[in-house]
């Protein structure tokens, strides 16, 4: 149980967003909506160039080892399309040799994931891929996100990385968004990968991003997108066990695209440092006390409600955990 392992003295993921650039445009995700529009919702998603620079991703490595354990993950992604960033292989290899994580991921959509890049990848040390799907065919591709591509290729390049991956212990997991699917789809989709992959699963469309229409509401939602059923959570576990690092150095305390809570930037302040400080300490004080709603960013946000573990939720714990986070708590 999370509640029982709080304070963390060191976070059990850390995640390291190489670009939020992406070459799709899935109808589901804030990268679909028309630029203008992304820019005044999520200025941080198009501000620069977006994609970290090695100078930057190295500094956060060296901060990343001051930790008093090891991450049980570093991930190499966010609210982009990592394979876009042409130093992945590289940020991988330095991520194992700089031996602070146990497990190695990323998510991607795939459509980059050439046999030779998937060879680097793997020889650099990736422990784990996830590939998002977005359809069993080429038109769906083209419905979904708006691009042309070769399913097939998807599916070869797919077998290559898992015979290759087999052998050096790294595996693949795929998935599929349920929208992606037509009627009686869901045999072939496990047929199609049940021998290519390592784990399968369908996940379901969540209203992540505000300014997207849904067919579900922002609030209340009781199942999360892998399917389990809970009644609404009040405090959002994320931001006790994670660090976000943007492209520009910003820390947010959780992959959302939103920024409820700027940490710190690491150009000026080291990892640690921000995740002893005492307002972040507050921060977290504030969504034990009050709920997540009581912090305005993160209102529309779904993530408790959407990708928390059932074992991370704290509702039941706030009062008394607070203690713990709240500076002025007599
Ligand atoms: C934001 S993407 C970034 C990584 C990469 N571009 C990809 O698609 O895998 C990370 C994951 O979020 C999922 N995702 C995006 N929008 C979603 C939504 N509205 N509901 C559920 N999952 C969503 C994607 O399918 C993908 O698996
Ligand atoms: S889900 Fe991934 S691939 Fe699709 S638009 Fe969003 S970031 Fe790009
Ligand atoms: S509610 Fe969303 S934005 Fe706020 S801390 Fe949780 S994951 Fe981040």
């Amino acid at each position: 149980m999370l509640a029982d392992a709080l304070p963390l003295v060191t976070p059990f993921s850390l995640y390291i967003v190489p670009t939020v650039r992406c070459n799709f445009r899935c109808n589901y995700c804030a990268q679909s909506l028309d630029r203008d529009v992304l820019a005044k919702k999520y200025p941080h998603m198009v501000s620069d160039n977006g994609f970290i620079t090695m100078e930057l991703f190295r500094k956060v490595l060296v901060q990343a080892k001051s930790f008093p354990s090891r991450f049980k993950m570093v991930s190499i992604f966010g609210q982009g399309e990592p394979l876009l960033h042409p130093d992945l292989p590289e940020m991988v290899a330095e991520v194992r040799d700089a031996g602070i994580a146990e497990r190695i991921e990323f998510i991607t959509n795939g459509s980059l994931l050439t046999p030779d890049l998937s060879r680097r990848l793997i020889d650099a040390g990736l422990t784990n891929i996830r590939v998002s799907l977005q359809g069993l065919n080429s038109k769906k591709y083209h419905e979904i996100c708006g691009v042309e591509l070769d399913f097939e290729k998807i599916k070869e390049n797919i077998a290559y990385y898992y015979a290759y991956g087999r052998e050096k212990d790294a595996r693949i997991f795929v998935k599929i968004m349920d929208v992606a699917l037509e009627e009686n789809e869901e045999e072939m989709f496990y047929s199609l990968f049940d021998s290519i992959s390592d784990r399968m699963y369908i996940e379901r469309v969540k209203p992540v991003y505000d300014g997207i229409k849904y067919e579900e509401a922002l609030s209340n939602i009781t199942m999360d997108r892998y399917g389990v059923l809970h009644t609404p959570r009040k405090v959002c576990p994320l931001p006790f066990y994670m660090l976000n690092v943007w492209p520009d150095g910003d820390v947010s305390p959780c992959d959302a695209i939103y920024k409820p809570y700027i940490l710190g930037n690491c150009n000026s302040t080291t990892l640690l440092e921000m995740w002893r400080s005492g307002g972040f300490r507050s921060f977290l004080a504030q969504n034990l006390r009050y709920g997540k709603n009581s912090i305005p960013i993160c209102t529309p946000c779904c993530a408790p409600d959407d990708v928390s573990h059932p074992a991370d939720v704290l509702d039941d714990d706030a009062k008394r955990i607070l203690p713990i986070f709240d500076v002025n708590f007599r």
